[in-house]
């Protein structure tokens, strides 16, 4: 009999379920909130009312699409942590109830355990996509920064971390001033495509070791900007391709230098790379050239598993399942949790 999880992430302002059969995705349905683009940001309270009204709407969904039934579902994975508190309750209450109604076993995930894992999330079939443990793996989202080496299934070591701001938050934060839309990523993302980025520096971080900042970049951002606005009160207008081009190599070329210093150091060649900032096109084609190069093996996620989604949860859900590891009802959500 086929093992079907059910995987419901509400951390932030993506409302996704995904039904997950014996390691398969058999529906991600994400409904990524619209509201809180016209304030520059997620806003907590808005994005748990949200959730409220989505939850059970994507759910029906994702069962429809993969064609399953409540009764075929073996267990329940939701996200625990870490994320905003209101949004990950409205998840996990709704999980819980679901787990008593159904009589199937409650399973929590941590959030940042799912995108290490989402490259092997395939709706293809593909051989060698999964990376051979011990890899190496770059999160890269709005919330963080971290390299992490990946013993196996459940245990990890951070090796780097941001000291400050995530490298997403810095996009997101860079493009609020920019008068772009929210989250700023994907815009300067598209943007860059048609600029050129040697144009304008911005000053990269002198952090040693393996940890990152991004603050700095984002004030001297700031700072370069007033400055060319009080010169051309247009400068925005009349570069923006530029701005987001030099803007995303700057940001993207920090990650990945301390990439090579991290597989240097742990002598590791498998390297996958995750998070919502992982969907960045000039991160995906610079680390597959140097990946190239240099005999790395480079995995990257489907675009549609970079950012947040349930199946990653599902994922991970099945794993614990597999191990016999699952929650009681007395399971609460964590706003700060670790690895
Ligand atoms: O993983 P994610 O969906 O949510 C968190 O757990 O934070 O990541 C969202 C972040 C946002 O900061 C967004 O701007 C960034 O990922 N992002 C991108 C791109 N797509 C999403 N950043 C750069 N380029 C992109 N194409
Ligand atoms: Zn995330």
């Amino acid at each position: 009999m086929s093992i079907c999880i059910l995987g419901i992430e509400s951390s932030c302002d993506d409302t996704s379920a995904s039904i997950l059969c014996d390691g398969r995705v058999l529906s991600n349905v994400i409904n990524t909130q619209q509201i809180h683009a016209k304030y520059g940001g997620v806003v907590p309270e808005l994005a748990s009312r949200a959730h409220q009204q989505n939850i059970i709407p994507v759910v029906k969904e994702a069962l429809l699409i993969a064609n399953k039934e409540l009764s075929d579902i073996s267990a329940i994975a939701f996200t625990k942590g870490p994320g905003l508190l209101g949004s990950l309750l409205v998840g996990s209450s709704f999980a819980k109830a679901l787990s008593v109604a159904i009589s199937k076993p409650l399973i929590g995930v941590n959030h940042l355990h799912g995108h290490i894992f989402t490259h092997f999330l395939r709706n293809k079939k593909e051989q060698d996509f999964k990376a051979k443990f011990p890899y190496l793996c770059l999160l890269v989202s709005g919330g963080h920064t971290q390299i992490i080496r990946v013993n196996n299934y459940t245990d990890f070591d951070v090796i780097g971390t941001t000291i400050d701001d995530a490298a997403g938050e810095a996009f997101d934060k860079c493009a609020k001033v920019l008068g772009l839309g929210y989250p700023g990523g994907v815009q300067i993302d598209k943007l860059a495509k048609n600029g050129n980025s040697d144009r304008f520096k911005f000053g990269k971080p002198k952090i040693t070791g393996l940890d990152y900042s991004f603050s700095g970049i984002k004030t001297s951002f700031l700072y370069f900007l007033r400055d060319e606005l009080k010169k051309n009160n247009d400068f925005i207008k009349d570069n923006l391709n530029d701005i987001c081009a030099s803007l995303q190599s700057e940001i993207i070329d920090v990650l990945i230098e301390k990439l090579i210093k991290a597989v240097k150091m742990t002598g590791i060649t498998e390297i996958s790379v995750s998070g919502g900032v992982s969907a960045n096109s000039y991160l995906r084609t610079k680390l597959s050239e140097i990946g190239k190069d240099n005999n790395w093996n480079i995995y990257l996620p489907e675009k549609i598993y970079a950012t947040d989604n349930a199946a990653m949860v599902a994922l991970i859900g099945y794993f614990y399942y597999l191990d016999g590891k699952t929650d009681n009802l007395n399971i609460s959500p964590q706003a700060r949790i670790v690895l």
